[in-house]
């Protein structure tokens, strides 16, 4: 039989606009976790925008940057993860991220999404003169792995504070006994 998932760390995946970021942050305060968002690590390594690097290094260079950080998550406890909408549609990136952490997607339908990132310019996937069937298409490109979190959170009519509360309510659940668990520390705003 194979032996149970241990998970130390929450990896929140989904697309663009979903609120993984101003979720991840009320989660991390609720369980006293740091919070780390791989765009801005990459963006802070990098020391220039993600819109940057995709313009002049390219798309697959990025990627390849997201998938060097995903391995270093794997060493590192107590930590809530926000991760570039793109990230977890690798599965070697999934299987990462699933070493360590309970992987919750952050689900909404195309329309919410588009209401949320339209005044937005930051995002280079979603430059484009039709921006809501650019998410219409990446998200139906993207559904099969968003699908293989081990929870799928509908936010179109949930606050991101119950989101998160949610969340944390199924991360206890899903703990190893106590005697098992690392000590929880203060709530941190990360570095890289
Ligand atoms: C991307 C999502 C962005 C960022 C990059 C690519 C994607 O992150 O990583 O622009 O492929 O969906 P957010 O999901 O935080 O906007």
């Amino acid at each position: 039989m194979a032996s149970p998932r241990e998970y130390h760390n929450i990896a929140l995946i989904g697309f663009m606009g979903a609120g993984k970021s101003t979720v991840g942050h009320l989660l991390a305060e609720l369980l006293g976790f740091e919070f780390l968002d791989t765009d801005r690590v990459i963006e802070h390594r990098q020391n220039r925008k993600i819109s940057e690097i995709f313009a002049q290094d390219g798309e697959a260079r990025f990627r390849q940057l997201e998938s060097d950080l995903c391995r270093e998550l794997e060493a590192v406890p107590g930590r809530v993860i926000a991760t570039g909408g793109g990230l977890a549609v690798d599965p070697a990136n999934l299987a990462s991220l699933k070493r360590h952490a309970l992987v919750v997607c952050l689900w909404a339908r195309p329309e919410t999404l588009y209401e949320r990132v339209r005044h937005q310019s930051h995002r280079p996937l979603l430059q484009n003169p039709d921006p809501l069937l650019r998410i219409r298409e990446l998200l139906a490109a993207r559904t099969p792995a968003y699908r293989q979190a081990d929870l799928l959170v509908g936010v179109d009519f949930r606050s991101p504070l119950d989101t998160a509360r949610h969340i944390a309510a199924s991360f206890r659940r899903a703990l190893p006994p106590m005697e098992t668990r690392p000590e929880p520390g203060p709530a941190r705003s990360s570095g890289p």
